[in-house]
């Protein structure tokens, strides 16, 4: 795999705050790499980090090979020598400037000539969807088209690399899904490397080959989706990630090789996986996802008794509260149920395999 951009280090302090600290990141090329995390703690920072509109006070940012930065070499490439493409989320497009013209700037700055310079821009305006508007004045379009416009501009000079700070956020959830789902394809065909920047974890899991979770100017976990999803390595990526019930429980005791007898607090009792190592009487956080739960009329191995307080049906699959013992647990259905309804009790089948144990960091 080709090395597109290797961060290390990467520390930036305002005043006596560092809101990015010590952040180490690589992204290969083709690659899509996600950067999530909650408002403020440190995305768009980050970002404008390695494209060079700010500059940090520790590490360093190499592309293509090339360092670009590196404040302990006092080494500072300005942006417009580093050839990265940036979306923002404010579409920062030129309101007195045509489709074209808007699309053609980075082109005129970089002095490639007219008839190179139209051939590319009507290429890319071709790929966004835009090959229609070319001659429209920037402020005719709407907020979709503006940003395919961003997108276009920030595309047409073939940059090694091009940058995204949440650039669906300002769109409504209709328009924000397709166009989702264009710039995807769009970065598949093109092979297009990408960092792109959202708190938003259903977009960042739809978009991402790879995702690296922020918290508090640091990164908490790389992975693929799948991992992250399947294994975070704390609550925090576990609640960001997904829409899993996460119990609060001490390890009782061993259950065989890689597995553990955990309780709640409210005296609910289950089998868990563990990948790392736990002690008895250590209290860890156990993640079971909704769709891996099975509810069953009858008893079983792995099995509890529950109460049903909640059912929808959502098309394909039907969404199930119910009440084990003194909590709420999600479960997620597909394809038949038995026949159960609201108020009646069941039994929650949970294989110990999908409860996966994380421990809690040491204070
Ligand atoms: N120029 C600045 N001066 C002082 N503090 C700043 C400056 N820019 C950012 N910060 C602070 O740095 C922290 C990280 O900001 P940043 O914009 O990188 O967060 P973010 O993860 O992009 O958040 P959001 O999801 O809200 O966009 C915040 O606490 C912010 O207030
Ligand atoms: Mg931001």
């Amino acid at each position: 795999m080709v090395e597109k951009c290797r961060v290390r280090g990467l520390t930036k302090r305002f005043g006596t705050t560092t809101v990015v600290d010590d952040v180490a990141l690589d992204v290969s090329e083709g690659e899509f790499v996600v950067i999530l995390g909650p408002s403020g703690c440190g995305k768009t920072t980050t970002l404008r980090m390695i494209a060079g509109l700010a500059e940090p006070d520790a590490g360093s940012i190499d592309i293509d090979g090339r360092r670009v930065c590196a404040p302990a070499e006092r080494l500072f490439v300005p942006p417009e020598q580093r050839n990265i493409g940036m979306v923002f989320q404010s579409y920062a497009i030129w309101p007195h400037m045509t489709v074209f013209e808007n699309v053609a700037y980075p082109l005129r700055v970089r002095r490639v000539g007219g008839g190179e310079r139209k051939r590319r821009v009507a290429d890319v305006l071709e790929r966004v969807g835009l090959g229609q508007e070319s001659d429209r004045p920037a402020t005719a379009l709407s907020g979709g088209q503006m940003q395919r416009v961003a997108l276009a501009r920030a595309l047409v000079f073939n940059p090694a690399m091009v940058l995204f700070d949440e650039p669906l956020s300002n769109l409504d959830l209709k328009l924000r899904e397709r166009l989702r789902v264009e710039l995807k394809s769009l970065q598949r065909e093109t092979g297009l490397t990408s960092i792109y920047v959202t708190h938003d974890q259903t977009e960042a899991v739809e978009l991402a080959d790879r995702i690296i979770v922020m918290k508090a100017g640091r990164v908490v976990q790389t992975g693929t989706p799948r991992e992250l999803y399947r294994t975070p390595t704390s609550r925090f990526v576990a609640e960001f990630i997904s829409t899993a019930n996460i119990f609060d429980a001490v390890v009782e005791g061993f259950a065989g090789p890689g597995f553990v007898r955990v309780r709640c607090d409210d005296g609910r009792a289950l089998i868990a996986a563990h990948t790392v190592p736990v002690r008895p009487g250590e209290r860890v956080d156990v993640v079971v996802h909704p769709e891996d739960c099975r509810i069953e009329a009858t008893q079983g191995e792995h099995a509890h008794q529950v109460r049903i307080t909640g059912l929808r049906y959502q098309g394909t699959s039907t969404r199930i509260t119910l009440r084990w013992m003194g909590t709420e647990i999600d479960v997620v259905s597909l394809g038949t149920l038995p026949a159960i309804e609201e108020g009646s009790e069941a039994w929650l089948h949970i294989r110990p395999e999908h409860a996966r144990v994380i421990p809690r960091p040491v204070p």
